[in-house]
């Protein structure tokens, strides 16, 4: 790209940043998401650390400041009151001194906090910062192991598809199958106010998700009953790796700050999940798979979780196999990275995590193929990325067969991936 158009590109996504602040978070859209978003923040927190460091050191603080005290880290922080959302605080009943939701989501913010505190330039500041930040960090990954890994597999399970970030994947259909619909509240979804019906989630899944919801409130969102108590309960390969590389980044981020203790604990969650992780690979398919833990069984479902894997230290021969992947895919959709194969006669292309192409995600699976040396199809990422946003502007996602942009519309987390983008094409 030339200097030009990075220099527009970076100077939309800073007005969008700016936008969606309000003060010591960030929205992740006006609109369709009016409160503050757990994995959304933290990779907001490196867009806006670009513009100004305290700000983006506030955002990850100003999220774990609402940390419960079993030590999760609640996937939408109320900070106001919104009709427009559903559903609010009112349903989800936590009883938070701030109403938070009661699930958590990826776990990106080890990985946010170290490279905040490598990439810094105020290097007092970021070591103020990080060394408050690394013991809560720390045991939001101890929450994970102790609540998500009850057998000590080495994997965690999330309990909602929400958890996962992709709520509507195609890896869930079977799983969900399970959940029954039967006494839920009757409610309005307020998602189809903002945002087209056939980009987002069905009202059968909706049904689904209010559900589990309901259950776990049942429970008093006690941690340690929701995952025996949870009739859905999966392994996915990329909030895994997402976990995984936020242990590793965090043990080496308490390495650097001398913190011994939080560095072995870290390290020795990382080796062991990713030797575990070896069991979730299909010969069959070259990549990872979700494993349904009430069935035990391998989901046939070739999502980009299965590739997303790629951002934690799997083996290189692994990293290969899933760059063929993504090469198999190229063939198949114009812009990279569909989140579903388009080859599978379930792949919707408009319909939010089944089939769209999300910056985020090429952003994370570039880095680890940085980091696995497959530095031709990082760049390809890089480049498919920001074609995409030329083309089509900062949606929340895209179909990966026309670049059409879908879903909410001036996206936070999609500037803050393209501010990051153009960092390592153009460093200032
Ligand atoms: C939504 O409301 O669509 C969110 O993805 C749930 O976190």
């Amino acid at each position: 790209m030339n200097t030009a158009n990075a220099l527009d590109l970076r100077e939309k996504a800073t007005a969008i940043l700016r936008e969606n602040d309000r003060g010591h978070y960030t929205v992740p859209t006006k609109g369709l998401y009016p409160f503050q978003w757990n994995w959304d923040s933290c990779l907001t927190a490196l867009g806006l650390a670009q513009i100004d460091e305290a700000r983006g050191w506030l955002e990850v603080e100003t999220l774990f400041a609402h940390q419960w005290p079993d030590g999760m880290v609640p996937h939408i922080v109320f900070h106001v009151d919104d009709d427009g959302y559903f559903p609010g605080p009112d349903i989800w009943q936590t009883n938070r001194p701030t109403p938070t939701s009661g699930i958590t989501q990826p776990a990106v913010a080890g990985f946010a906090v170290r490279r905040l505190y490598e990439r810094a330039q105020d290097k007092s500041l970021a070591e103020q910062k990080a060394k408050a930040l690394l013991p809560l960090i720390d045991r939001w990954h101890r929450w994970f192991f102790t609540n998500r890994d009850p057998h000590n597999e080495g994997l965690v399970a999330i309990l909602h598809p929400w958890e996962s970030g992709r709520d509507n994947a195609i890896d869930w259909d079977d799983a969900l199958e399970r959940v029954p619909t039967e006494g839920i509240q009757p409610y309005s979804r307020r998602d189809l106010l903002h945002a087209d019906a056939t980009h987002r989630p069905t009202q059968a899944q909706y049904d689904r998700y209010l559900w589990l919801l309901e259950h776990f409130r049942r429970l008093s969102w006690d941690n340690s009953k929701l995952h025996e108590a949870s009739p859905f309960k999966v392994v996915d390969p990329g909030f895994n790796a997402v976990l995984l590389r936020s242990c590793q980044d965090l043990a080496v981020l308490a390495e650097a700050l001398d913190e011994k203790e939080i560095a072995r604990r870290n390290r020795d969650f990382a080796k062991r999940g990713l030797l575990a992780m070896e069991g979730l690979w299909s010969d069959e398919y070259g990549q990872y798979l979700c494993r349904d833990r009430v069935t035990g069984d391998l989901v046939e479902s070739l999502s980009v979780a299965g590739i997303l894997a790629a951002f934690a230290s799997i083996p290189p021969s692994r990293a290969e196999e899933l760059v063929h992947r993504i090469e198999q895919l190229s063939t198949r959709s114009h812009f990279l990275v569909a989140s579903h194969d388009p080859a599978d006669p379930r792949f919707d292309g408009k319909r939010y995590w089944r089939g769209p192409a999300w910056l985020i995600i090429n952003y994370l699976i570039a880095d680890g193929l940085t980091h696995a040396n497959q530095i031709d199809m990082a760049a390809r990422l890089q480049k498919t990325s920001l074609d995409l946003i030329e083309k089509s502007g900062f949606a929340e996602y895209y179909d990966p067969l026309s670049g059409e942009p879908l879903g909410g519309g001036s996206f936070t987390w999609t500037a803050a991936m393209v501010l990051q983008f153009l960092r390592e094409e153009h460093p200032a």
